[in-house]
């Protein structure tokens, strides 16, 4: 046997995940199949797959197979500002000059408060009155039954996320999700050997029967949905199909975690599935999208009986989230101005829905999230789109970043808020509608 020839398998594998041949999540063949492909052993392929393993393309699980590693690109979906003359429409975050007298004030005001007791090591799941200001921020968004002792703290929804996949799942184990989905959920998956199903979705989110059909063939641990102002179609689920959600999840007897991180974007409140679904549900929400990211406040409500589990996680993870910047969270909450905070943005996305459909009159008409969600011309591959905008300072984040098999979604994602200015915003969505109408052949190839 020549020594190279596993070098060649692997090469020949590779080149077909680079062309869409063998998708992110996809089963491979098995080592016989490939084996009578290439002429060689099974032993030969074992040594192909190794090495694609090892550089990360593709995974094992012990008697499930080998599978195509999926995607885990959230530094190139999500892209930090570098230069101020860009137009970042990547980044999901309030319109932050608008918080930024009342976060300074909240701090100076912390600062005054700070005793012994809040600069040292407190219960893992943080103060007590850090979690009744938690509970009270995601009562007045519809959640019923929060408490102190079935609320816990982490540092950010995405902190929250990760803790209650490594709590409720091991490696290899199915976890479903919306087909399009958040890619820190998929890079989450992605980092942790889990293996991950999209769910289809529907004008109303994700489809009640298909997710029973899915939960029935695949069996998996853990179920994460996005019901409200979904990121990243902007779908937000009706309380009549939560319900329905809840229904299949009651009966199946499955965990969901629901990220409820945009539910301070409906007035009135539609209440979370959580309600529906309280002995199932860990229901996320936080500050992060309504005041500030920097803030790192994340609130889970866990069913009671695992608080226990998510405790020990954080113990052993970060110990406890931060109190210091729970202070601040604290204040604003109780004064009502983290309210008041809140409707302001959500009053300035509905704005600037209505500006974005002057331009794109096509997009979603009910949707009053931070984002929209943009279908491409035929014309137009969405990598190559995405390229071509940065090639102009215009940072929109491809489709492919939010599917949960890599599939093509042939859209791409356009944040409304990230841009503070009102005039900068309406320039670069009429930059990004002259390029959607240009042809792509006019441009050098990349
Ligand atoms: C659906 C969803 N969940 C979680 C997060 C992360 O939130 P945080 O900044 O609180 O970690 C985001 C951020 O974009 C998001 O869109």
């Amino acid at each position: 046997m020549s020594n190279s020839k596993f070098i060649f398998i692997a090469d020949v594998i590779e080149e077909r995940i680079d062309s869409g041949e063998y998708q992110p999540n996809a089963k491979l063949p098995t080592h016989r199949e490939l084996a009578d492909e290439f002429e060689t052993t099974p032993a030969t392929v074992s040594k192909a797959y190794k090495l694609l393993s090892d550089k990360g393309r593709l995974e094992s699980f012990v008697g499930k197979g080998t599978f195509v590693a999926a995607r885990s690109d959230l530094n190139e979906a999500i892209q930090a500002p570098e230069d101020e003359s860009d137009f970042n429409f990547s980044l999901l975050q309030p319109c932050l000059y608008k918080n930024v007298p009342a976060i300074k004030k909240a701090y100076q005001q912390s600062a005054d408060q700070l005793t012994d007791s809040l600069i040292g090591y407190c219960e893992n799941s943080g103060h007590k009155k850090h979690r009744e200001a938690a509970v009270r921020w995601a009562q007045e968004y519809g959640l019923e039954g929060g408490n102190t002792r079935n609320t816990v703290l982490t540092n950010g929804a995405q902190h929250a996320l990760s803790l209650l996949v490594e709590t409720l799942t091991k490696p290899g184990d199915t976890i479903l999700v919306e087909s399009l989905t958040y890619p820190g959920i998929l890079a989450i998956t992605n980092l942790s050997n889990r293996n991950v199903i999209g769910v289809e979705l529907d004008e109303q989110g994700v489809r009640p029967d298909a997710l029973d059909t899915a939960i029935k063939a695949h069996s998996p641990s853990l179920v994460i949905l996005i019901p409200c102002h979904q990121n990243p179609t902007g779908v937000s689920m009706p309380e009549a199909r939560k319900k329905e959600i809840a229904k299949v999840i009651n009966e199946n007897q499955v965990w969901l975690v629901e990220d409820d991180i945009y539910c301070f974007l409906d007035a009135p409140p539609v209440p979370p599935i959580a309600n529906f679904a309280p002995n199932y549900t860990f229901h996320i929400s936080g500050l992060s999208k309504a005041i500030s990211p920097a803030m790192r406040c994340g609130f889970v409500k866990a069913p009671e009986s695992q608080v226990a589990a998510l405790n020990a996680h954080i113990r052993a993870n970060i110990w406890l989230s931060s109190p210091i910047n729970f202070i601040a969270a604290t204040l604003l909450i109780e004064s009502g101005e983290a309210f008041q905070l809140a409707e302001n943005q959500r009053e300035m996305a509905v704005h600037r829905q209505e500006l974005a459909r002057q331009i794109f009159p096509s997009i979603n008409a009910n949707a009053s999230g931070f984002h929209i969600w943009l279908s491409l011309p035929q014309h137009w591959q969405q990598d190559r789109f995405t390229m071509e905008a940065k090639n102009r300072g215009l940072i929109v984040t491809s489709g492919s970043y939010f599917s949960a098999d890599g599939s093509n979604t042939q859209h791409i994602r356009l944040s409304l808020t990230s841009i503070s200015r009102e005039s900068k915003l309406i320039d670069g969505l009429k930059q990004i509608e002259t390029l959607l109408n240009s042809n792509p052949s006019s441009f050098l190839p990349f």
